[in-house]
């Protein structure tokens, strides 16, 4: 694995988390992205070389609404950027840990996500994220 990619922070209500990081961060966010197959809405910011991704729900039956009602607002997982996300499923797989998907799906941001279970990563819920290239 590479580096953290991203952090991503479940929030409430996506404007005032915006409002919240836009003065934590001293900086706008660039981008809203909404990922309809996870029910989420995402905002990212830039800070250096890290990401921020903050995460609403778009509807009660979405994940981040789940997390919220069970964990309230706050850290949601970790992204680590990986070359080729096949090749580290694979190996993580091999390694026992528990992949919540069987194949790489499309996430915010122009990536190819897989996440793996909290259970069995130490209670942290790891995304991977490669990159998608765009075809030239
Ligand atoms: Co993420």
């Amino acid at each position: 694995m590479k580096k953290i990619e991203h952090i991503g922070i479940a929030v409430k209500d996506l404007d005032a988390g915006n409002a919240l990081f836009e003065k934590l961060l001293g900086k706008k966010h660039y981008k809203t992205e909404e990922v309809a197959s996870e029910k989420v809405i995402t905002s990212f910011f830039k800070n250096g070389p890290n990401k921020i991704e903050l995460l609403g729900a778009t509807a009660p039956d979405s994940p981040i609404a789940k997390f919220l009602e069970k964990r309230g607002e706050g850290i949601h997982h970790i992204a680590f950027e990986v070359e080729d996300i096949e090749a580290e499923m694979e190996r993580l797989r091999e390694e026992g840990f528990r992949l919540l998907n069987e194949k790489p799906k499309k996430g915010a941001d122009n990536k190819l996500v897989c996440f793996v279970h909290p259970k069995t990563a130490g209670g942290v819920l790891v995304e991977l994220c490669q990159t998608i290239k765009s075809e030239a």
